[in-house]
Formats: structure tokens, sequence, C-alpha cells
């Protein structure tokens, strides 16, 4: 977790420290730090809490110098505090480090070093770093980077600087993320592309183990040997606007109307009336098929839940037995993997520790991979076997929504694409499915539509302490996620259930007021058992479907299409309504005005909407 930038030029690095810094608080915000060179010397701001608390010192207190480091915390080892932040210094001097990721070995390294005199004053892991460069620093820093990183056991992502050497950071990334932008006269690096966008397009995707020498004459890119590396210009083609709210108040907000684009852009060039399913570099033979014993979706939280609408779609369509598994759980079983198991990774940033984790160990069995991601040039994209991108843009909220929706249109083509490989799918299935996913873009922009009513109903339940929602079939995997939604930005506990499960124990929660949201299909059976027990229901029904006015407390319409496409549309209703909840928004002055009074309700109450407490957007840690 956490972000770090890095700039060398001509202007006042705390500018766009700070900028890019902005940028990366979906990494982390228990603090914000920054380090800057100002005549040969090393100056540190840092703060606990949100960024604006930094640039409110350095209004007081400014940093001078146009070269430095910065950096935004999710705390792991270490409460956040005023000590914890980074930068991080040594004790004997001046070697200046900030640190994205985990230093496993850091308790031993801080006995020893220790005993070598060096003096630790945060709880961090990451406070041995500089005083391990320290320890191997003979007049070049690149050098005793080296050599430090050589005693690191972990993940790490490093921007260095030191007043010795005032004309330079050095970088260097392990399981982390890090990317150098190369701009006019002017370098930089960031853990992630939109930080530096405002500044350039023309990125280094750094590998594991290479260095970076940022100075005024350049960048230049090392092996651990110092063995020069040319590495190639990634250019950035999306726009700048992807990476920014675009007029929205929040970029959740944003995302969730994106959806239609995203849709659309994850279907171009792959889904086309009259021909095959195109996945571009993933391609099986029927016989590699054939001889596929197992097929396991492996992900985490929202990536996780697409992973469940993914093994309906494959297992319907293809006939191939699928289990989605959590990354964080995966590891630690004996999973039966084998040379003829196909792993699906699937990530929206293709960083999450946990299901790289699985890719690797499943790499080392021989097993097939394959990533689902909407980074290019992450981790997970660079190690699988092949890749299908999400092509959703840039998610920046920390709750995942266009990379859900996205996830599963693509789960559906590799569910079609399967199917059709072992010659499953008549053409006219295959035709309507395509036509469903075809017209899924307008769908969602129909229920969309929908926002201002939506928004009245989560009013409705926007003071409840727990809600259940139920669901059956695709729409009890819509259902957990709709509940993960409300969670991690509402703050309210919530509960998904299979419809026919309740009544097997945890109905004897149900009581009068009891808030339910139930996906409507093949279970009104037991939404009756609920409303009979004095539970007000909320159904999200198609439009044109029977319903039962005297059970229903409201009612939410959503498009008809065929059904296995369909419950996706399901997820942005539910998206809405964890949206909506969250900002209390009152539905009256009409959808625009409501979401920007949400907005400050929400504030006010203490839900930020795009950095829910406690949770960072990439989890990049165990
Ligand atoms: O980047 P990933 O898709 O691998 O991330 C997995 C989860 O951390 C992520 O989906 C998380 O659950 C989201 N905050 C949910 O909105």
């Amino acid at each position: 977790m956490c972000g770090i930038v890095g700039y060398v030029g001509k202007k006042k690095a705390s500018d766009f420290l700070i900028e890019g810094l902005s940028k990366l608080e979906y990494r982390g915000y228990d603090s914000a730090g920054i380090a800057v060179i100002n005549n040969g010397k090393v100056e540190i701001r840092k703060h606990k809490g949100r960024l604006s608390n930094l640039v409110e010192e350095l209004s007081n207190n400014s940093a001078e110098g146009t070269i430095g480091i910065g950096h935004t915390r999710w705390a792991t080892h270490g409460e956040p505090s005023d000590v914890n932040s980074h930068p991080h210094q040594t004790s004997k001097g001046d070697i200046t480090v900030v640190h994205n990721g985990i230093i496993e070995n850091y308790s031993e390294l801080t006995q020893w070093l220790k005993s070598e005199g060096y003096e630790f004053k945060s709880a961090t892991d990451t406070e041995v770093i500089p005083n391990l460069i320290h320890y191997y620093y003979n007049g070049n820093l690149f050098e005793a980077v080296v050599k430090a990183t050589e005693k690191l056991e972990g993940s790490y992502a490093l921007g260095v600087v030191s007043g010795q050497e005032p004309d330079k950071i050095v970088a260097v990334r392990k399981d982390s993320p890090l990317i150098v932008g190369i701009g006019q006269g002017e370098t930089f690096i960031a853990s992630d592309i939109p930080a530096v966008l405002n500044y350039t397009r023309d990125i280094y995707l750094l590998e594991d183990n290479e260095f970076v020498v940022l100075t005024n004459e350049g960048v230049e890119v090392f092996e651990a040997n110092g063995d020069k590396i040319n590495k190639e210009i990634y250019k950035v083609t999306w726009n700048e606007d992807a990476a920014e709210k675009g007029g929205y108040d929040s970029f959740m907000l944003k995302e969730i109307h994106e959806q239609p684009k995203a849709i659309k852009d994850t279907m171009a060039g792959r889904v086309a009336l009259n021909e095959k399913v195109n996945l571009g570099d993933f391609k099986l033979t029927s016989e590699e098929l054939e001889n596929m014993d197992r097929i396991y979706i492996v992900a985490c939280g929202t990536a996780y839940n697409a992973g469940l609408m993914g093994k309906v779609a494959i297992e319907d369509l293809a006939r191939i037995p699928v289990e989605v598994a959590i990354a964080s759980e995966f590891r630690y079983r004996n999973p039966i993997v084998t040379n003829k198991t196909l792993i699906v990774t699937l990530s929206q940033s293709g960083e999450t520790a946990d299901t790289l984790a699985v890719l690797r160990d499943a790499k080392k069995i021989g097993a097939k991979t394959l990533a689902i991601t909407n980074v290019v040039g992450s981790s997970i994209s660079r190690e699988a076997d092949s890749v299908i991108y999400t092509m959703a843009g840039p998610e920046i909220a920390v709750a995942s929504t266009k990379a859900y929706t996205t996830q599963a249109v693509v789960m559906n083509l590799l569910g079609m694409y399967l199917a059709d490989l072992k010659g499953l799918l008549k053409s006219e299935e295959e035709a309507e499915i395509k036509n469903a996913l075809l017209e899924l873009p307008s769908k969602v922009e129909e229920v969309l539509n929908q926002k201002a009513q939506i928004a009245k109903i989560a009013k409705l339940i926007s003071q409840e302490k727990d809600l259940f929602y139920l669901g059956r079939d695709v729409d009890y995997a819509l259902a957990i996620e709709g509940a993960l939604k409300i969670k991690e930005i509402a703050y309210i506990h919530s509960e998904a259930y299979a419809g026919g499960e309740l009544k097997h124990g945890t109905i004897a929660l149900i009581e009068p007021g009891t808030k339910i949201i139930a996906l409507k299909d093949k279970m009104i059976s037991n939404i009756r058992e609920v409303k009979s027990r004095g539970a007000e229901i909320i159904g999200i029904a198609y439009e044109n479907q029977e319903v039962d006015l005297s059970v229903f407390d409201e009612i939410i319409r959503i498009p008809q299409i065929s059904t296995r496409i369909a419950p996706i549309l399901g997820a942005v209703v539910l998206q809405l309504l964890a949206y909506y909840v969250a900002t209390r928004i009152a539905p009256i002055l009409g959808a625009v005005v409501l979401q920007l009074l949400a907005y400050y309700v929400a504030t006010e109450r203490g839900c930020d909407i795009d950095k829910p407490r406690n949770l960072a957007k990439s989890v990049t840690v165990e």
C-alpha cells in the first residue's frame, strides 16, 4: 500500500510532490510527507492524517528546492502518527527514504543495525532502509541502495535522496509498483501513472529489481550489477481527464456513470455478431481444453465477487468445473493444481499481493495462467502466460464499480470462448448472448437514469445498523457484492444471503422493521418468509416482471434482457444504492443537486466516498 512520488527538475519540487500525492491518496491517507533537497540539505515536512495537513504546514513552512520525494501512507507497521510518517531518515546522517511495501525481515535488521550504533525512532519497518543504505554508503548512493536491497526481504518501491549527492534520486522496485515519468527537462517517479499525467505521457514501466537514477541530465535504468538497461517508453494513450473527476463530486460516482463506455470498450474488437469471440493473446487449442482438469478463478474482494459470476458463466456455457477462490485463502490451502489446471487471476489493479502470490505459485507448478486485469503493465499482467484486459480505464475510487461490471462481461466472454472451443455453443445461443452483451451499455444507461428513485430509497435505509441482501443463483453473487459496497463506503453492517438459506438460522435476526434488499428473481417465497416477520423489503425486479406489491415496500425496476446477462445491471443498482446511502441524498431537487447535497451530508457524517476509512485502493501487502 502507500503511494510514493519523486521529482527532479528546475521547478519547485514540492508543487509536483503535493499534486502527485493528491492523485495517489487512494493508496493510503494515514499520513503524508515530503523531503526536499535545499542547498545540499534534506528538509523534511510530514504529518499524520490527510494530505491537507501537510499542505497547511507547507503554507507556513515551505520547502524550497528542485529535487524531492514524497509519500502518502496506509499504515501497516506502527499507528498513523507524525513519527511513523514517511520520509524516514538514517540516525547517522541525511539519507532519506520513502517506501511502499513491507520489509519482512525488518526486526532482525533493526537488531543488527542497533548493534552497529544506529538509533530508531519509529515503529515502522521502513526505518531500517535509510540506516541500511547509510551503513553501505561509501560515496556512491546508487551502490549503497543496491547493497541495502540485497539484505531486504519483502516488497518495496523506494525513492532515496541524500544531501551528500544533492543532484539525484535513486529508486528501485520489487513487488511494489513504480513507474518513471520522462518530461521536458524534468523527471518523476510515482507509484501510479495518474500522478504524473499532467506532466508527461512518456513512462518507463519498471520491472522488479530495476534501479533508476534520476538527475537533471535525465533518467538511467540499471541492473543491480550496474549494467545499463535500455527501457522502452510506454506512451499513455488514455485521456488525462480519465484520471480526474470530470465534474463529478467523487470518483466513485464518475466511475459508476462510466460503465456504459467501460463495458463497450471492453467488448470492442472482441464481440461481433458474426465472428467468434476474440480474446486476443489468450488462445487454447481444443486439445488443451480437453486435457484441462479444472479452472480456478482466484481473486480478492470485488474481483472475487465478479469471479462468482464467472463460475456461473463458464459452467453454464462451457460445462467445465470452476472453483472460485479467495486468493489469501488459496495460498494457505493445498489446492489441486497441476499442469492441466487453468488459473485465472482476476484483479482490477493487477497488483494485489495475495493474487500475485497465487499466480507465482501456480507458475512454479506449471499450471497455465491467465490474468484478467485493468492495468496495463501491472505485475499480474506481466507475469501471467496471457492476459485479457478489462478496458474500464483508470479506476480511482477505492470502491470498485466499473472494474466489476467489466470483469463480469469478460467472464461471459471467457465462458463463450471456452464453450465455442468445445463445440457447445449453438449459433443462435451465441447470437442471443452477444446481442444481450452489446445491448448492455444502453441498458446500464437506463438504470443510471433511475438514480433519483434509488437515491430516495437509499435515504430510507441510511440510518440502519444492519442490512440484509438476498438473492438466488447469480443474484446471490450480486447480493454479496452489494453488501460489500455498502459496508466499505457507508460503514453499515450488511450480510448477503442466498434466499433459501436464511431460514436455516439467520432468520432469527429478522424483526419488525429489518430492512432487506431482495433481488427478486426466483425468490418470492423466501421474501414472503421475511415479510411475514415484519421485515421491510426493497425489491429489485425486472421491468414487466409481475410483482405482488403487498410484499414489497419499494421496487426498483431494471431493464429486461436475457437472463444470464441481466444481473450485471442489478450490480449497477446496488452500487448506486451503496453510493447514495453513504451520502444520504435527498432526491427532491433533482439528481445533480442531490448528488452535491449528498456529498456534503456524507462529509458531515465522516463518510468520505473515495477514501473510505481503513481501506486503500490497491492492497499490495499480504
Ligand atoms: O485490484 P484488485 O481487483 O485485485 O483488488 C481486489 C480488492 O482489494 C478490491 O476489489 C476491493 O475489494 C474493493 N475495494 C472493493 O470495492
